[in-house]
């Protein structure tokens, strides 16, 4: 596996806000944008705020593919579907492709408190038949919060991974596991993604109701089933 991660969508917050703490964490990041201008402007941003020694640059979306085996996938659910389309022939065999996207309803005018059923159960499993064959997808990061991504201090949220990949799962993890703040788990098969992405509706809801940040974190697994910045 050849570093560095793309993120596709990487100029709205939720990649802007992933992108930073992997910048901090010493990964080297490509911001992927339908513009590449855009993504230069948003990579020379993440660069200001980690500073000198940040590896941070910014593509059009398929040269993002082009040139990385980790891909992070970050764009609203009304475009998924036609960007991986679009990206498919820059999308390189054995590449992982880790998925944030949630089906919120606010996709076709409705609440961003509510979901839209997906045919293929959800977002993740819909990226997982658009990707090319022997491409693993992965869904994470759900549900952490995109203002605190984007803030200073470190998170309070856990990350819970699905996929059919042991192996994909496992480096999801560690990704996760590099945002300060943060515990990956291994959620299991992609199917459970379905689950997770729900989570994020009850989140924004909640965020509604009490004017906050929420996040959430999973009690009463033995230690091992946690994996932080330390394990
Ligand atoms: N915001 C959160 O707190 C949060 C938390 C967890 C998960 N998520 C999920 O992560 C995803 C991104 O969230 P976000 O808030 O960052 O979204 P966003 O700001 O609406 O979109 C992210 C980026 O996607 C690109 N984009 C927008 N519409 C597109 C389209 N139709 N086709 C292709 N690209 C398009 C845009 O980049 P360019 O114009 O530069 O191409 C935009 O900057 C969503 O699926 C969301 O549900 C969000």
């Amino acid at each position: 596996m050849s570093r560095p991660i793309a993120v596709i969508g990487g100029t709205g917050p939720a990649g802007t806000g992933i992108a930073l703490r992997w910048a901090r964490a010493g990964e080297a990041v490509i911001i992927g944008s339908r513009d590449a201008a855009r993504a230069e402007q948003k990579a020379e941003e993440i660069r200001n705020r980690v500073g000198q020694n940040a590896q941070v640059s910014g593509m059009e979306n398929s040269a993002a593919c082009a040139a990385a085996d980790l891909l992070m996938l970050t764009v609203p659910f009304e475009g998924q579907a036609a960007l991986l389309k679009q990206l498919k022939p820059s999308i390189r065999t054995g590449s992982i492709l880790i998925d944030a996207t949630v089906p919120l309803a606010a996709s076709v005018g409705g609440r961003a408190s509510r979901t839209l059923g997906v045919w293929q159960g959800s977002a993740a499993q819909q990226s997982a038949e658009l990707v090319p064959s022997g491409v693993s997808v992965v869904a994470a990061f759900h549900n952490l919060s995109a203002d605190l991504l984007n803030g200073e201090g470190d998170l309070d949220c856990d990350v819970i991974v699905c996929s059919d990949n042991p192996d994909a799962t496992l480096v999801a993890m560690e990704l996760a596991a590099k945002i300060k703040g943060v515990r990956a788990i291994d959620g299991g098969k992609l199917e459970n993604a379905r689950i997770v992405e729900q989570i994020t509706a009850l989140l924004v809801s909640l965020n509604i109701r009490h004017k906050g940040h929420s996040g959430i974190r999973i009690t009463g697994l033995p230690d091992r089933a946690y994996k932080t910045a330390a394990s």
